[in-house]
């Protein structure tokens, strides 16, 4: 449309960002220029942050290239067997993202970085803390109802995924309250049931949906040298169990108990010219 198009000049004119897709933010990562490095700052695999630039735009990414497999490994909830923490999960998780529609992982590609495999993932730019920080200061968001609606999608994500690695620096909050959720390189376990159900009580409508939607077929295309058949096999186990559990919790509390819409955010960025 033409108007939008002006529309889109006129903001641009005035010194105000562009918007950039999804799809224009995967074609940063996958084809910018590194043009700095530093420690990402916390975190215990030594990821780094590295800024980036197609010559118009520059923009900060999170590069995690970990890739580890251990027959044991001793985590905080005893030995794990058949560990893994691999960068490969980050991009597997952001696709999750976008199957789902779930809107709360930052757009994550795969890329060469000084010659070894990586995630490279965009930086969010208006995080106010994460929820060590939130705990520590023992801070509650305006919007309580906005705010655990979010944390239940979050949950029921981790379900799916079998997040072993939901820690507290691993969930930002931006400056509106919105949670970004990162770092999932230790998820995609392969067992066929949900390592915290306790923790699902309430169930986000599209969440449901896009848990029914999911298919073999179409998360072995998408997931192809990200996910091994086993770790697709697991997550597609796990959503039965979530269905199952979901239906159990819709007759024995109600459905109106239960079942909750969580307005998705847009996943356009704003950034400003350079
Ligand atoms: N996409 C991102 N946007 C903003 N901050 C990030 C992003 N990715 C990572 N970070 C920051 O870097 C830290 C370390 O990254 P993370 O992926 O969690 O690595 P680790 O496996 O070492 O924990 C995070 O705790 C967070 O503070
Ligand atoms: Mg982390």
């Amino acid at each position: 449309m033409i108007w939008q198009a002006l529309l889109v000049f006129a903001f641009a004119a005035e010194g105000n960002a562009p918007l950039l897709t999804r799809e224009q933010q995967e074609e940063f990562l996958r084809t910018a220029k590194f043009v700095e490095f530093k420690g990402a700052g916390k975190g215990i695999t030594g990821s780094r942050r590295a800024k980036m630039t197609d010559g118009t735009i520059t923009h900060w990414a999170h590069i995690q290239v970990v890739d580890e497999a251990k027959a044991n490994f001793q985590g905080d909830r005893g030995t794990e067997i058949n560990f893994r923490d691999s960068w490969k999960y980050n991009v597997a998780a952001y696709k999750l993202d976008k199957l789902l529609g779930l809107n709360m992982i930052p757009v994550s590609v795969e890329r060469k970085v000084g010659g070894k495999s990586a995630a490279v993932t965009w930086w969010v730019d208006d995080v106010m803390m994460d929820e060590g920080g939130r705990l520590k200061q023992k801070l509650r968001a305006p919007d309580q109802k906005r705010w655990n609606d979010q944390l239940h999608a979050v949950r029921m994500f981790d379900q799916l995924i079998y997040n072993t690695d939901r820690n507290m620096q691993n969930l930002l909050i931006t400056n509106s309250w919105d949670i970004w959720i990162i770092d999932h390189t230790r998820a995609f376990r392969l067992h066929r049931t949900l390592r915290d159900p306790k923790l699902v009580v309430r169930y986000d409508k599209a969440l449901l949906d896009g848990l029914r939607r999911l298919d073999k077929a179409t998360l072995q295309r998408e997931m192809k040298g990200y996910l091994t058949g086993m770790e697709i096999d697991g997550i597609l186990a796990r959503r039965d169990c979530l269905l199952k559990r979901f239906d159990e919790d819709r007759t024995s509390r109600g459905e109106e108990q239960v079942v909750y819409e969580m307005p998705r955010r847009s996943t356009d960025v704003r950034l400003a010219l350079r």
